[in-house]
């Protein structure tokens, strides 16, 4: 497989923003543009969440994170484990977004870890299973994909996610997702976008915190607050999550809009 990953990997360009962490094959100016901006979105919010951490994490040193497009990447093969991951049942785009999510995931890993890359198992509850002392997450918003991974998995919790404000606007979620307090910091604003940062919000606390208590988490058991200045939430746990993760904890969000996209990234140090 590592030999497969090669020609998709030398045909990634670099972001406006330094290391290649955007992978969009032959892409065009324009889809060059678009992929440097997302990624610049995706590094802006991992970088305020690791300075509100403050920790001794670092891009490119213990934190690595891509984003991938399938639009112009033709070729994300996968560890024939991985492979045996999805249903034979599974359609083609639920194939393709676990294609590209496994394609991220393995460029990010590749730089804290550029001599070995295996395979990014799923857990029962469809974590991924990364080994090593890493821990990780993934999200896809179609036709992105988008990775973060951290060395150092006894100290920290990490979930990401990306979601389009466009499918918020279909129908609205907003009494199953939002508190009382939320619901009303989303209707005095821009109802989708704000929504949508909810939501995304809840689902990376949820990527976070799930590997560790193991249980679902229901949205209204987390209360979000939004701090503008930071482009951040902070997220109380209303219950405990497990013995080690009592009620009344809480965790940094970071939520940036992208286009029609929202990313967040929940961060969180144990003491
Ligand atoms: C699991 C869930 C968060 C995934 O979010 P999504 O918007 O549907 O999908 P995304 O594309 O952003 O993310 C999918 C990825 O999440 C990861 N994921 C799935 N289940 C996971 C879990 N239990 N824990 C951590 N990560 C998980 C996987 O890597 C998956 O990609 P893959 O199948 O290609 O490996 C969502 O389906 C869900 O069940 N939400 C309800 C629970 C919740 O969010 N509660 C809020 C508590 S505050």
């Amino acid at each position: 497989m590592q030999a497969d990953m090669a020609p998709a990997l030398s045909n990634g360009f670099h972001s406006e923003t330094g290391p290649a962490r955007s992978l969009c094959g032959q892409a065009g100016q324009w889809e060059q543009t678009e992929a440097g901006r997302l990624t610049s979105t995706v590094e802006w919010a991992v970088n305020a969440a690791m300075a509100d951490a403050d920790s001794p994490l670092s891009l490119g040193k213990n934190v690595g994170l891509a984003v991938v497009s399938e639009k112009y990447l033709a070729n994300y093969p996968l560890h024939s484990e991985e492979e045996r991951i999805l249903s034979p049942r599974a359609c083609p785009r639920k194939r393709v977004e676990f294609a590209l999510g496994r394609t991220a995931a393995h460029f990010a890993l590749k730089q804290i870890n550029p001599e070995k890359t295996g395979p990014v198992f799923r857990g029962p509850g469809g974590e991924p299973l990364w080994g090593d002392g890493i821990i990780g997450s993934i999200t896809h918003c179609f036709p992105w994909s988008s990775a973060v991974v951290v060395k150092g998995s006894h100290r920290f919790a990490v979930g990401v996610d990306l979601e389009s404000m466009k499918r918020m606007q279909g129908t609205d979620i907003s009494h199953l997702v939002c508190r009382d307090a939320e619901l009303d910091w989303v209707r005095h604003g821009d109802f989708h976008e704000r929504l949508t940062m909810i939501f995304s919000a809840k689902e990376a606390v949820y990527k976070a915190f799930y590997p560790l208590c193991r249980r679902y988490i229901d949205f209204k058991e987390v209360e979000l607050t939004w701090f503008p200045e930071q482009n951040r939430f902070q997220a109380e746990f209303l219950q405990p999550l497990s013995p080690d993760f009592p009620q009344g904890q809480a965790c940094a969000v970071h939520c940036l809009r992208y286009s029609e996209m929202v990313f967040s990234c929940a961060l969180h140090q144990f003491q």
